[in-house]
């Protein structure tokens, strides 16, 4: 009988960052891994984990997944199969063939997270990134040399965590070209909207954002915008091929808005929303993030609380809007899967 089905691939993979993601994704690998090897003909080992204040830990044969598991749950020192690496030395010098770069965004200069991807190619590996950084800061010099070396460089996690968005694009949306991007691309903002709709004050929205872990530790970073601005920036490269600088992008916060702005809109029908738009007509490139006073026609209106969505205007089908989760640990690990899958495909370009 005709088999459809390739070869099993392994995969040897270090991770840069041992929190909420990384741990997410090893919860998934430790309950996929048979249905990895069967339905993807996908198969891994962990051979090394880099963090910043836990140290390193390598085996060239993988870690157990249990006892990371353990670990993640636990909070405890890493105290088996130590290294005196850093993440950057890990990446070299171990025999991983995909890095995963999960340490904190850092949109000042991406730093080490640059480094790290750029380590990585000149030692033949792959990278998989949910850390925003180095695609927001530096995507068409590390496409570049991820193409010279024959690697992949996957973001489907920096945009809307595990909600497909980079992989529907490429995939479902092919040959119906898109004219503009419109999103809810930050879900803490919208969560404090949402509280604000539902009688909160600014102040007292903030305080529950940051209570349920949605605020980033850089809560300037969530609400003035800026992760919504380096996620724009990493669609105009994925989408359009379009480099911008993040000061190219305008940007308005929601830290202005009070229950005053919240009530005018609802008694004219309409709700707030902090909305990137990113159109490539000729041109004519429009890029912005700001909060809009949406009619509630509109289907990014009724996205509430910590939840994303993008609307997709397409040259086929008019406006397709996708929604889903924004953050969190699994959900995110998901997004890191889906390239993993990609890479296992071997079409990465
Ligand atoms: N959480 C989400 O829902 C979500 C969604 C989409 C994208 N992301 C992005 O994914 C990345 C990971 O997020 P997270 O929520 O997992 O963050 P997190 O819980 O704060 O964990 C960050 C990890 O990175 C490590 N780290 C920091 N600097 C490092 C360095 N120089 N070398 C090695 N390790 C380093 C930290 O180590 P120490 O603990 O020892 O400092 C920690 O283990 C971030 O860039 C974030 O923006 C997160």
């Amino acid at each position: 009988m005709l088999s459809l089905k390739g070869s099993v691939r392994k995969h040897l993979i270090a991770l840069v960052g041992f929190g909420t993601v990384a741990q997410g994704l090893c919860k998934i690998l430790l309950e996929k891994r048979d249905l990895l090897k069967r339905d993807h003909q996908f198969e891994f080992e962990i051979v090394a984990v880099s963090t910043r204040s836990r140290g390193t830990m390598f085996h060239p044969a993988g870690l157990s997944l249990s006892y990371l598991n353990y670990l993640a749950q636990n909070k405890v020192p890493f105290v088996e199969n130590l290294k005196e690496w850093d993440a950057e030395d890990m990446i070299r010098e171990s025999n991983a063939t995909v890095v995963i770069e999960l340490a904190h965004s850092n949109m000042q200069d991406a730093e080490p997270a640059i480094t790290h991807c750029r380590t990585a190619f000149k030692t033949g590996k792959h990278i998989i990134c949910g850390n925003k950084g180095p695609a927001a800061v530096a995507y068409s010099q590390l496409k570049a040399l991820a193409k010279k070396r024959g690697c992949a460089f996957l973001n489907e996690a920096t945009v809307l965590s595990g909600t497909p968005t980079l992989g529907f694009y490429k995939n479902s949306l092919r040959g119906n070209p898109i004219s503009r991007v419109r999103g809810i691309l930050n879900g803490a903002t919208n969560f404090i909207l949402s509280e604000m709709e539902a009688g909160s004050s600014y102040d007292e929205a903030i305080q529950q954002a940051e209570k349920r872990g949605y605020l980033e530790a850089e809560k300037h970073a969530d609400v003035e915008g800026v992760d919504a601005q380096a996620k724009l920036a990493i669609l105009a490269n994925e989408l359009f091929d379009l480099t911008l600088e993040l000061q190219d992008i305008k940007r308005v916060g929601i830290s202005a808005l009070t229950q005053v702005h919240i009530e005018a809109a609802r008694r004219a029908g309409k709700r707030w929303k902090l909305v990137a738009t990113l159109s490539n007509e000729g041109d004519n490139i429009v890029a912005h993030v700001e909060p809009e006073e949406l009619d509630l026609s509109d289907p990014l209106a009724h996205v509430t609380g910590s939840m994303n969505a993008i609307t997709f205007s397409t040259d086929h089908l008019g406006d397709v809007t996708i929604t889903g989760p924004g953050a969190g640990g699994e959900e995110t690990g998901y997004a890191v899967l889906s390239d993993l899958l990609t890479l296992n495909t071997g079409v990465y370009s």
